[in-house]
This record gives structure tokens, sequence and C-alpha cells, in this order.
């Protein structure tokens, strides 16, 4: 069995979805219950096994950077966390030269692969419960690439990768084709490639071969196709929430669910809820089917 140990996290991108906010402060620094969202996404790759990650920053991420020096004060509990967490793994920074999106982001990741499968998981994303053992564990049984996906109403297709695929058993997918954000009428499924990766180091020469594509850019999701087209790409459907916590939102309702699974504030949570009139609290979030935008 191979080890994976190595995730690839994109945070470059701008977060004009989330202006003013982030005119001064990175879309990934945005607090999420008493975290910010890239803590989550570190915490995720760390609990499925990852020991080293590679954070793909630019221009006015430094805090980013700054956020995973360890601070030594163990007064305050969620800081002694954040130093424990830090200790169970390397973080290794490179600024993209500017941010030209996923696939000029992960071309930055190719010496850190070292010719290995890695994880890439995006900086402003994540989903509870974690989608990623599903995908490493669909790796180790297919060894071939395995993607994220869940389904989303047809209206919003056109904001994804879009995939082609035929079920093959566990939840997982032979994926067939995949087109970067389609017009609905024309998507192959409404199964949306939510975000989470884990790719064999054959993505990098596929990348060089890739021409741009969907707004005259190169897409990640075209350079997945030649391992479709060879039937060496499998889906896994991840059945938790996700959140894009780089969209106003889902960044609010990411942080009424935080707030409700964390024991010193669901009370208050839960009592402003239902003062508010929602009711039904917490059977609001739970019956709510999976969760993209
Ligand atoms: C990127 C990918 C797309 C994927 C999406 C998930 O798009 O290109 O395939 O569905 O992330 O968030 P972007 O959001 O960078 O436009």
């Amino acid at each position: 069995m191979t080890r994976i140990t190595r995730a690839v996290i994109p945070a470059a991108g701008l977060g004009t979805r989330f202006l003013p906010m982030t005119r001064s402060m990175p879309k990934e620094m945005l607090p999420v219950g008493r975290k910010p969202v890239i803590q989550y996404v570190v915490e995720m790759a760390v609990d499925a096994g990852i020991t080293e990650c590679l954070i793909i920053t630019g221009r006015g991420k430094r805090a980013v950077e700054d956020y995973f020096d360890r601070s030594d004060i163990a007064e305050n509990e969620e800081n002694a966390r954040l130093d424990a967490l830090i200790d169970r793994l390397d973080i290794y920074f490179v600024r993209q030269k500017s941010p030209r999106g996923l696939w000029d982001a992960l071309r930055y990741a190719e010496p850190f692969a070292s010719g290995e499968p890695f994880v890439v998981l995006l900086g402003d994303t994540f989903t509870r419960p974690s989608c990623l053992p599903p995908l490493i564990e669909a790796y180790q049984r297919h060894r071939v690439s395995a993607i994220a996906v869940q389904p989303v109403p047809e209206e919003l297709l056109d904001r994804y990768g879009v995939v082609e695929a035929t079920p093959c058993g566990r939840g997982e997918l032979r994926i067939t084709d995949l087109v970067e954000k389609p017009d609905p009428r024309k998507a192959p499924s409404n199964l949306a490639v939510l975000g989470a990766y884990l790719l064999t180091p054959s993505i990098f020469p596929a990348l060089a071969r890739t021409r741009p594509g969907r707004n005259g850019e190169i897409q990640l999701t075209d350079a997945l196709r030649e391992a479709a087209e060879a039937g060496r790409l499998v889906g896994v459907v991840a059945s938790g929430r996700r959140y894009d916590i780089g969209e106003p939102m889902s960044w609010l309702l990411a942080n009424i669910e935080l707030g409700l699974a964390d024991p010193k504030t669901r009370e208050a949570v839960q009592g402003l809820l239902e003062e508010l009139g929602a009711g039904k609290g917490g059977a609001l979030l739970q019956d709510r089917s999976p969760l993209i935008r």
C-alpha cells in the first residue's frame, strides 16, 4: 500500500466573491467558528494521514504563512491545539507569481510531489464529514487518480467541472469524461467536481499538454480528461456538507453548523435560532441535502 503523505493546498485566489472583506485579508483566513478556514483544510489533511503540506500563496497572503508558525501560548486552548497540529506536519510555502487558476498553481507542486500520488484540497473549502478518507481508499483500491464529486442543482452546474460516469460500487464511479463549467442543458450529469483531488504524478505531463479551454484558460478538468479517456479516473460521491468559505452564504451556514457543533457555543446558537423563529435549529441543517455552491 502506498502511503499518501503529501497535500497541495492552492491558496492564492483573490477572493473577489467576499469583497470588501478580502481587500486586506486572505479569504483563507476568514474565521469559521473559532478558526480560520484554512485550519479546517489542514486538519482534514492531517486527520487523513498527511504529514507534508505545500500551501501555494501569493500577493496579500502573508497572514497565512504567519498563522502556521508556533506561538507557544498554551493558556489558550485553541491556540495550544494549533501548535499541536503544526507539530504533526511539515508545511512548505511557494508563491504563485500571479493568481492564474488551479492548473498554474499545480505546476508549482511538481517538485514537491516527488513522483508520488498526492492530495489537492482548496484552501477555502472543506467538507463535514471529510471527503478525504474515501478518496484515499479509492486510490488504494484502483491505483488511479480519484476526485470527489457531489450532485448539485442543475442551475448551478455551470460553476463547476461536471463528470460523465458510471457507478462501479461503494459510492465510486468510473469517470468516462468531464467538462469544465458546461451549459447546464448540455451537462453530462448533475455530478460536480467538488475541489478535492487525489492525483497521480501523470497529471503534470498531462497539464503541460493541455490547451486553453473554458474562458481561454488551461483547466485541470481538461487535463484530467486524458486519464478519464484511458479509464484511469475514479469519482467518489461525497456525502458530507461542503462549505466554500470564499462565498458569503456558505461562510454563514458553516458558522451556524460549527456553532452548533461546538459545546461551548451550542446552547447559545440553538437558543438564538429558536428565538428568531427558525425553530427547527439543528434539524434544519441535518435534513438539508448535500450543500455545494
Ligand atoms: C475549480 C475547478 C472546478 C471545480 C471547482 C470547485 O473551479 O476548475 O472544476 O468544480 O473548482 O470549487 P473554480 O472555482 O476555480 O472556478
